[in-house]
């Protein structure tokens, strides 16, 4: 598939290509990335970078593989990344960063929404998951405020990158679902 471009009130979502390598990699030197991504790459480096965006991006737009469709989020065409946000076709499920100095002014919210109507409406997919380490409540948030709804706790579905299944909260959205905040979060 080509990559899509999604627009919302503050966003521009596409593609994230070699002009956002160095960007990626200054933002996920951040060690929050280290203990909330299970498969970000520790220490982050350019190479890492690099595969991200002419490997698994790539892949994903033209096959539907691996991360599947990933957007890199701008404050207007051509901008600075932001950070991402992609559909794990494989996993079925969401997952996204925000670089630190961009957190905070609700665009993660913003972003996953679009990305969500989009799955739904362009893949007939009819079921959206997600998935947190438990002591990350800003993701938990933005999943809540999508409308995600609340499963419970237990072990990660993935494997961290030390093989580990972290205690974590899982939550899911179906595509007849409104968007509305649901209730049910220990939050
Ligand atoms: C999770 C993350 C993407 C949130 O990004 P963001 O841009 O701050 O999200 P938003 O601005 O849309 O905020 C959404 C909600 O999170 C809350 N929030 C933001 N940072 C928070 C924090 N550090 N602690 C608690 N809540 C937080 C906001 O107040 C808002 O809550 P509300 O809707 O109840 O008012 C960002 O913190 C991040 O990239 N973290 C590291 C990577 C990560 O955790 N990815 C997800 C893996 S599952």
């Amino acid at each position: 598939m080509e990559p899509v471009v999604l627009r919302t009130e503050r966003l521009v979502l596409s593609v994230p290509t070699d002009d956002d390598i160095d960007t990626i990699v200054e933002l996920c030197q951040d060690e929050l990335m280290l203990d909330t991504l299970a498969s970000l790459p520790w220490p982050y480096t350019r190479a890492d970078a690099e595969f991200f965006v002419r490997e698994v991006v790539a892949a994903g737009w033209e096959h539907g593989l691996g991360l599947g469709t990933v957007w890199g989020m701008r404050e207007r065409e051509g901008g600075p990344l932001l950070g991402t946000v992609g559909w794990n076709a494989e996993r079925a499920e969401i997952g996204y960063w925000m670089g630190a100095p961009s957190r905070g002014r609700g665009y993660m919210t913003e972003a996953v929404r679009a990305v969500c109507a989009w799955v739904f409406a362009e893949l007939g997919v009819e079921r959206i998951g997600w998935e947190a380490v438990a002591g990350n409540a800003a993701s938990a948030r933005v999943a809540r405020a999508a409308g995600f709804r609340y499963d419970g706790e237990g072990p990660s579905n993935i494997a961290f990158r030390d093989g580990s299944h972290p205690h974590s909260r899982h939550g899911h959205l179906l595509a007849t679902d409104d968007g509305a905040p649901k209730p049910g979060w220990p939050l």
